[in-house]
């Protein structure tokens, strides 16, 4: 569906157009025109089908030239809410709107004192709004739209009371907004309770998994992992990965032996400072950096395009879970690979994921040494190659030094030896993580539900799966059959 449809003005039009969006995503189609009526919406769409654009549009197009805070976007975590100010910001450019962001963790006092200019779009955390709001630093008293964005995420990370205390810090608002990618039961009750008449609108998720992503899976030891790894992606030579670990310590020790065999690689997880996480995406986004390390909560919903490789370093483990981290790649209509690594004991998940999906992983047979050094060689010949375009007159006296006491074949295959990391020969080794314990039906006994705080805590010393394990029955209601949540479905 064109933009130009959908009842969007000029300016905003044109913003599109700069964007390089071409055309509305389903979930833009559906909304934007409800959004823009005034009336209260719901809107399931899976990860990366452009939700933010689907309440951001409508806001812009509504706000006034008055100094108020007339829209509020609730965020889960703090990459999120910058990732939503900078959009927003980048759409609303030409009109001048005004779009601030607050999170946790940076200084209150700058904060406040920007937010004396009063921004027209406030873009935040639960948290950090709320202690605005109760130091008075904030008014909304003129808010229209209140938008609870990545619902289902604020809910996994507790997020749900501070969520309605802002909603009734807000009760002059005209209008609600609620997104999400699932759509659990409390989710809905949020709904119930505090919008009104709401229109759902749900996409149904399809061919994220189906088409465009190339899934495999490699069964082998936990020992065995690591070194499988490299040589696969000696051999895949992707543009662009991303590895997930289940653990923060699994994610800083996959990025320190990648590292060490001489790949560029980085990781990101919740303990990370907000500065580091934010420069380690920079780079990453803008191709500095090969390969990124990362924990699913580090990960989930954070834009990332170009991924051609994604590496399952661990099983996840809930499948919907399996279903963001491939998600990273195969984006905007290009192909992907998936690689799972599942242990002997975790095949049971891995079934489980697939009756999610709907769609059989490849088992994928380890390459061998050889294969990877003629992976790796493959690569640096091209990086050879890449050379030989830039001007090289200048070297050519030492060039020919060195050509009157080797012959060119040592040359080259010594300056071939450098280009290629002959990876088995630094030896890693990374602390074992017991594998998942499969118990039945993965859906209903997932532990997936803490993962929003299971990255945000530390557990010194101790074996996060097993705690993880432990909390399951305690944390774990309503999510289990959501796939056979029906929900009505606009025509
Ligand atoms: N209509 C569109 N065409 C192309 N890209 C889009 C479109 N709408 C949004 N995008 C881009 O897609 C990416 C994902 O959008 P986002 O709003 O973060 O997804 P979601 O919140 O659904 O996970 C962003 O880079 C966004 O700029
Ligand atoms: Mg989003």
């Amino acid at each position: 569906m064109k933009f130009s449809e959908l009842g969007l003005n000029d300016a905003l039009l044109k913003a599109i157009k700069r964007s390089g969006f071409e055309e509305a995503t389903p979930i833009q189609a559906e909304t934007i025109p409800l959004a823009l009526e005034g009336k209260d919406v719901i809107g399931q769409a899976q990860t990366g089908t452009g939700k933010t654009a689907a309440f951001g549009l409508p806001i812009l197009q509504k706000l006034e030239k008055k100094k108020a805070i007339q829209a509020v976007i609730i965020e889960p975590t703090r990459e999120l809410a910058i990732q939503t100010q900078e959009e927003l910001f980048r759409l609303g450019r030409d009109e001048h709107a005004h779009v601030q962001v607050v999170y946790g963790g940076a200084d209150i006092g700058r904060q406040i004192r920007s937010l004396k200019h009063t921004p027209a779009i406030l873009v935040g955390t639960p948290g950090r709004l709320l202690d605005h709001l109760k130091r008075k630093t904030i008014d909304l008293s003129e808010v229209k739209t209140v938008v609870l964005d990545e619902a289902d995420e604020m809910l996994d990370m507790g997020f749900i009371q501070d969520i309605e205390s802002i909603l009734n810090y807000s009760k002059n608002r005209e209008q609600t907004l609620l997104f999400s990618a699932t759509m659990p039961k409390p989710i809905l009750r949020i709904g119930e309770k505090f919008m009104h008449d709401p229109e759902i609108v749900r996409i149904k998720a399809k061919e994220l998994t189906a088409d465009l992503i190339d899934q495999y899976f490699v069964r082998a030891k936990e020992s065995e992992k690591f070194d499988i790894m490299c040589r696969l992606i000696d051999v895949q030579g992707p543009d662009l990965a991303v590895v997930f670990g289940r653990t923060k310590r699994r994610v800083d020790e996959l990025t320190r032996g990648l590292q060490a065999r001489g790949y560029n690689a980085a990781g990101i997880h919740g303990d990370l400072s907000q500065a580091r996480r934010m420069s380690v995406l920079k780079r990453f986004r803008e191709g500095k950096l090969d390969i990124l390390v990362a924990t699913d909560v580090a990960a989930r919903g954070l834009d990332i395009s170009g991924v051609t490789h994604v590496y399952n370093y661990d099983i996840p483990q809930d499948p919907d879970s399996y279903v963001h981290r491939i998600g990273r790649t195969g984006r905007a209509g290009q192909n992907g690979i998936s690689v799972t690594f599942v242990t002997p004991n975790e095949i049971g998940y891995m079934r489980t994921i697939e009756q999610l999906t709907k769609k059989k992983m490849s088992p994928l047979r380890p390459p061998t040494d050889d294969q990877a050094l003629h992976g790796q060689l493959k690569q640096a010949k091209a990086e050879i190659e890449n050379l030989m375009n830039g001007d090289l007159g200048k070297y050519e006296d030492d060039a020919n030094e060195l050509l009157e006491n080797y012959s060119a074949l040592d040359l080259v295959s010594a300056f071939l030896k450098n280009l290629s990391k002959d990876a088995s020969e630094v030896k890693v080794k990374i602390t074992p993580e017991k594998p998942l314990p499969y118990k039945g039906n993965g859906r209903r006994n997932n532990h997936g539900r803490g993962r929003g705080r299971n990255d945000n805590r530390h557990y010194r010393g101790r074996n996060n799966n097993h705690r993880d394990h432990n909390r399951k029955d305690r944390n774990f209601r309503g999510r289990g059959n959501k796939h056979d949540f029906v929900i009505k479905k606009k025509d």
